[in-house]
């Protein structure tokens, strides 16, 4: 009898002490990771054409071709320079039509109606812009 009442306690107890579980660890916190920080990508300048710049900006007057005819010129006197004529370069040196090009026609004595670009252009830009005018322009002497 008293093995019997042995048993049954030691079983008791064992049954009790199985179901009583290992509290679960503790959830660990899973690792948040700072995302990579992106590099900022500056907008790249947008690269100056000295070309498409005559285009929009100056053909208005001076004309495509640089006669000095495009549509805005029949309402100018004087009408802007024929980039075509010899003439205009003989008498013309780089320094000159960087001058009128960055502070318009005026400070060479010329027409106002030429503005002044060196408020939009830089002397880097200014400069294209010249080569511009010789290369596409300027009779081949
Ligand atoms: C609103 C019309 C107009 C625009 C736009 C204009 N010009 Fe002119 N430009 C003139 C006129 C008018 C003259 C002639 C001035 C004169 O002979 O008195 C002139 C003259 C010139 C001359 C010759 C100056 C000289 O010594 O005889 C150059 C070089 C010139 N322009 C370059 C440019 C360039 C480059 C641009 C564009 C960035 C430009 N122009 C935009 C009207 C314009």
């Amino acid at each position: 009898m008293r093995i019997l009442m042995t048993g049954l306690l030691i079983g008791g107890l064992l049954t009790a002490c199985g179901g009583d579980e290992a509290p679960a660890p503790a959830p660990t916190t899973p690792e948040v990771k700072a995302p990579e920080p992106v590099e900022p990508v500056a907008p790249a300048a947008p690269e100056f054409n000295a070309e498409a710049t005559f285009k929009t900006t100056c053909a208005p007057c001076h004309g495509e071709g640089g006669a000095g005819d495009g549509a805005a010129a029949a309402a100018l006197n004087p009408k802007p320079a024929n980039f075509n004529d010899p003439a205009f370069w003989a008498e013309r040196d780089d320094a000159h039509i960087h001058k009128v090009i960055k502070e318009g026609g005026a400070s060479v004595g010329k027409s106002p109606l030429m503005a002044p670009w060196g408020g939009q252009f830089n002397d880097e830009q200014i400069d294209q812009l010249v080569a511009y005018l010789k290369t596409t322009f300027k009779p081949a002497e």
